[in-house]
Parts: C-alpha cells; structure tokens; sequence
C-alpha cells in the first residue's frame, strides 16, 4: 500500500488506474481505524478495482468546545490496518494542503435544511465543515464511488444531498453500522469512555430497539421519543435528542406514519456524547 501526503501523486495513480478502466473506491475517515472502518473498506474493495483511504483530522467539522486536538491520531496503526484488508493507497494529506488558504478562510459548502436540525442544532457549523471536506476529498480523488457509514446517519444524507445538487461524478454507498456484541455502535470516541461508562453505553442501542418496538406496537412518535429520553436519563445519561424522523429527509412524521422512518439518538455519557440510530421498517 502506498502512502501519499501530497494531491499530485494521488491524482497520478488514480489516473493511472482509470486509464487502464478499472474504478476506483474511495473511503474517507478521521483516522484512528476500527473495525467499522475496515467494513467500509471491504465494501469499497468489493465493488470497485482499487481503494484508496484519506486519514485527515478535519478542523472545520470540529466546534470550538469540541475534541479536535485531543482527537486520536494513530497513523501506524492505520497504515497496518489498512494494508492488512487490502487498500491500495492511503491519502493522508495535512491541513495546508487541504485548506491553502487557512481551514478559517476556506470557500464553503453549505447544504441547506438537512443541515440545520438534530446534529446541525447540536453542534452548529459542524456540517457545513463536513460538507466542504467531503467535497475538496471528492475533487482530490475522483472515486467512482465513495462509501460512507451509517452510523453517521446524518451525515450520509448531507453527503447524498450535496453530491446530487453539485452534480459530482460519484457513486455514493452507505454502510451498515458495525456493533460490539452487546450493540454498542463502533465509534473512534468509545475509547474516551471509562470501564464503567463503556458497560452502561449499550442503552443507546437497547433505547433504538425499545423505540423501534413502541412504534410497531402502534404508538405515537412523539410518545416514543419521549419514553426513550426517559429511559436515557433513567440509565445516567443526558440526550440531545432521541427522536423517531422520516429516513429520506429527517422531516417530522405524522402521528400515524409507519414506514420509511429511523430513529435517532444522541446523548452525553460522562465526557463522551455518543450518537446511533435504527432505520425501521
Ligand atoms: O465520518 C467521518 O469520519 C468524517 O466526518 C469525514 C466524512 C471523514 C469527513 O471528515
């Protein structure tokens, strides 16, 4: 696997390969690769020629108060991951390269109404940095098609949105959530969790289940999502939000809407705010 900092060289073998007609997988991350990563990888592997993985710590997507410079970074060992399932290139560029003209003087890409509720009221901006981010890497590679997890539910949506109104030449692919045995979602940020905090964290998937059930048993959404806030706290955690939303557009549901529909949670456990959702139906 080849290692590359650097646009030039990364556009030269991509070039290379879709020269001789094969395609091109591309998997875009924040480094610190788990198990999840590596699905993604293998999903990218098995539909295309040839795969090739950023690892950038994005600035942009970060607010403020938020963990961008205690963000586990752990370049080895993504490069052993990495080359151990198979991908082709690594792309690891640094801040400079991705944003020349400084990541706070950056043109931006901002994805209207999708962008603005659940995660974007949480955590303001963090999506019009994703959107950008996700947008320069597009350009930088040229994949055919750019896979991307589930567990990032929302952000999935944004990235269809932006692809389809931009018009760029991609494929995009979503993933399935990569659980531990007991649910937990996999998640860079798990291991910010204690022995204690990580025995309790599987709540978040029980709550989805437990919403999932409520709903077919003919209750309300908004009966549900209140019963899941309750059930949240009742555990010792505190939620942004636990909602059931139409899974095309995160619009609100009508009290009788059935099908299409996920549910969402994000809820502070300690230190660590984890997010997680179940797509119904
Ligand atoms: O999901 C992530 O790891 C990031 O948000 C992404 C898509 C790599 C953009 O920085």
């Amino acid at each position: 696997m080849q290692t590359v900092h650097d646009v030039a060289p990364l556009r030269a073998q991509v070039r290379a390969w879709r020269g001789r007609g094969e395609t091109v997988g591309f998997v875009p991350t924040m480094g610190n690769l788990h198990q999840g990563h590596e699905s993604l990888v293998r999903l990218a592997l098995a539909r295309a020629d040839h795969v090739v993985v950023s690892v950038f710590v994005n600035p942009t997507q970060f607010g403020p108060s938020e963990d961008f410079s205690r963000y586990p970074r752990s370049l080895p060992a993504d490069q052993a991951l990495l080359s151990g399932v198979g991908c082709d290139l690594l792309f690891a560029p640094e801040v400079a390269t991705m944003y020349p003209h400084g990541a706070d003087h950056t043109a931006v890409v901002h994805v209207p109404d999708l962008t603005s509720v659940l995660e974007g009221e949480f955590r303001p901006g963090h999506f019009d940095g994703v959107a950008t981010v996700v947008c320069k890497l597009l350009h930088m590679v040229h994949p055919d098609l750019a896979v991307f997890g589930q567990k990032d539910y929302q952000q999935l949506k944004v990235v269809e949105y932006l692809v389809r109104d931009l018009c760029l030449p991609v494929q995009i692919m979503a993933a399935p959530i990569c659980r531990a045995d007991d649910g937990l979602a996999l998640s860079s940020r798990n291991q910010y969790l204690s022995a204690t905090e990580r025995a309790r964290a599987p709540v978040v998937h029980e709550t989805l289940l437990q919403m999932r059930d409520w709903l077919a048993a003919g209750h309300a959404p908004s009966v549900v999502e209140r019963a899941a806030t309750t059930r949240l706290r009742r555990a010792g955690l505190v939620p942004d939000y636990a909602v059931v939303r139409r899974a095309s557009d995160l619009g609100v549901p009508e009290a009788s809407e059935r099908d299409g529909l996920v549910a969402l949670i994000a809820a502070h456990l300690g230190q660590t705010r984890l997010i997680d959702n179940l797509t119904l139906g």
